[in-house]
This record gives C-alpha cells, structure tokens and sequence, in this order.
C-alpha cells in the first residue's frame, strides 16, 4: 500500500450542497501506540479492541463556494466551539493532497458525543475517525466509482492523519495498525482488520470504563508521543511491542486468557513507565487509579475471575473481562470499585465488531 493510492486523479463530478453524516466508536489499544515520526507513522505496531456506545456522531454540510482556501464552522453539541477548529484546521491542511475538494467548499460541522464529553474519556480517535468517514462519504458523492473497501481504507488513511489512533475506529472488532511482520496486510498508513482467527470469548468482550477524573488530562498524547524520540529505553520498548503482537496470535485464537491478562497489563503498566522515564517526566495517574488496580489482583487472587485492566494516556482504569464474567464484575464495581471513581461514575461498553457503515 502506498500513500499514492489516496490522490485522487480523476475529474469529480459537480455537486452544490450536500450533507453526509457518520457516527465512529472509540477504541482501546491492547498494545499500545506510544511513539511516532512525521507524518503519524507510528513508531511501534498496535491492535485495539472497537467499542461500541462511546460514540461520535458528525455531520458535515457541504455548500459550494466560489474562492479557493479551508474555511468551516464547528459546532459541539449544537454550540459554535472556536476552541477545537485549530486541531480541525490542522487536520484539514494535512488532508488537502488528498482531499483537494475540499477547499472548494465551506462546511458546517455539527458534533457530538454518547459520553460525557467531560469524562476524561479521550474522544480524538472517535471525533476523528467520523470526520475522516464524513469527508470519504463526501468524496464517494463526486466519484460514484469509489468502492466501499476503499471508502473504508481512505477512511481510516485520513483518520489516522488526524489522530493516530483514530484510524483503528473504522473496521470494527480488532484492528491492528502498524507493521508487523505476523500480521498479513498491516501496513503503518492505517488500521486493518486483524486478519486471524479469533476465539469466541472475545467477541463479546466487555469494557467498563471507571471515571477516576473526569477533567482535561495535562500533558498532551503529542507530546508524550514526541518524548519517545529520545527515550532511553524507546527501542526496546517498541521491540517488546512486536512481540507481544506476536503473542497475542495464538492467545486470541485458543481463548487464553491468563496470558492475554499478562500481555495487556504490562501493556498499560510499561505505557506509563514511559511517560514516568521519559524527559521530562510525568506521571498521569493518580492515586485512584493504584488503588483500583490493587484491588483488581486482589479480586483475581481470590476468586479467579479473568478481569483485567488497562489504560490510555489519562487516569481513567478500563476493566476487560468476558461477558461470562460480568456478574462478578458487576458487584465488585458496586461494592468496591465505584467508590474510587470520580462522582462514582463510570461507562459500560463493550466491544464493537461492526465495521462502520458506509
Ligand atoms: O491517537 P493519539 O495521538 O491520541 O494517541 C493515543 C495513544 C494511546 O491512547 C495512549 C495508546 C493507543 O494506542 O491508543
């Protein structure tokens, strides 16, 4: 696959107005993305599971203008939001190559999220991911040709431009991103469906997200993405990442899940050990966030059950466990973990495997 492949070289048809809508979930990485060289290509491969309620939805109203040049309006929960147009803005320059039309129109953005939007909860990889999707749909009005395999695939190429791990947001299930030398067909332009066999328990996995806090993270993922250029310990850290894509391969096939629980902890702990190592150093959760994982091995020592937890670049503690498991899980956050959450709050989700509709 090669970033070509996304110039359009065909004549568009002419179209004056039109409104496309779309609506993307969230993910949440297994192997973390954590490190990148421009333009978003990521330092490391990764896989994530799709969810399913955390939505975005976006429209776009496209209306033809006569002079050439970006210019859209944004609109967050029906309200005008100045404050997030130079992040779009931003994302609308790194998409012209490839989306040259879009200078050729003003836009009206309208946005808005299934969760909370001050919950703490990251909402870049959905708010992107239906951007991008609106922006293919538009595209797919002046180029009636354009196949739904490629929709998908511009898709998630221009997603990814946005916020890198926006692209995993468009195939639904499990989708890697990044390439891995096991997996057939990734490449590190944008997420693909993960190719293999995938046990059942899986499917149906459930993600309760406990709101440790709910406000404005510190420090920015790009930054901290751009702190791995240095790391001391960045190469080995984006080895240890191939392999543990390597072992998820047999252990998403046979259903192992004391080894999957191994895999995507270290997974979340080794994420922060680098924010904690890298210069400057920070440290993004909080004490909540230890005393929930605490009680996670001490529930898991007493009774077995396969919960674990993992985390992104916030405080925020996602619970993964089988959906066979969820009554236990269920009076545990009732009766213990709830009380570490922020107003006692937290989202049940599960994960997605419907690919976006197109
Ligand atoms: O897509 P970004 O730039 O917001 O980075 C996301 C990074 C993590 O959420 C921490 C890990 C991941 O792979 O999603």
């Amino acid at each position: 696959m090669v970033v070509e492949e996304f110039i359009p070289n065909k004549k568009f048809k002419f179209i004056d107005h039109a409104i496309v809508s779309s609506e993307s979930p969230s993910n949440i990485a297994l192997v973390k993305y954590w490190g990148k060289i421009p333009i978003q290509i990521p330092a490391n491969p990764s896989i994530s599971f799709t969810l399913n309620k955390c939505k975005t939805t976006t429209s776009i109203s496209f209306q033809k203008k006569a002079s050439k040049g970006i210019s859209f309006k944004f609109f967050f929960d029906g309200l005008l939001k100045d404050s997030f147009k130079p992040k779009i803005q931003n994302f609308f320059k790194r998409i012209i190559p490839f989306c040259p039309y879009i200078e050729d129109y003003s836009m009206e953005i309208n946005t808005k999220n299934t969760f909370p939007h001050s919950s703490g909860i990251a909402s870049s990889a959905s708010g992107l991911s239906a951007l991008a999707m609106c922006i293919v749909q538009f595209e797919s009005l002046l180029d009636l040709d354009m196949e739904i395999g490629f929709i998908k695939r511009k898709a998630s190429f221009l997603a990814r431009l946005g916020s890198g791990s926006a692209c995993r947001s468009i195939e639904g299930g499990l989708v890697v991103w990044g390439q891995h030398k096991e997996v057939v067909g990734s490449t590190d332009l944008l997420g693909v469906k993960y190719p293999f066999e995938v046990h059942p328990i899986f499917l149906d996995y459930l993600d309760t997200i406990l709101l440790v806090d709910k406000g404005q993270k510190q420090v920015s993922s790009s930054l901290g993405h751009d702190l791995m250029h240095k790391h001391p310990f960045g190469p080995q850290r984006f080895d240890q990442a191939h392999r543990h894509i390597s072992k998820l391969i047999p252990i998403f096939k046979t259903g192992d899940l004391s080894n999957f629980i191994k895999i995507v902890e270290l997974e979340a702990l080794t994420l922060h050990a680098m924010m904690m190592s890298s210069d400057p150093y920070f440290i993004l959760m909080k004490p909540n966030t230890i005393n929930i994982i605490n009680e996670i091995w001490k529930f898991r020592n007493l009774t077995s059950v396969p919960l674990c937890f993992t985390l992104d670049a916030g405080s925020n503690v996602h619970l993964l466990y089988p959906k066979t498991s969820l009554k236990q899980v269920t009076i545990l956050i009732e009766n213990c973990l709830s009380k570490y959450c922020q107003d006692g709050q937290f989202i049940n989700d599960k994960v997605g495997n419907g690919a976006q509709s197109v």
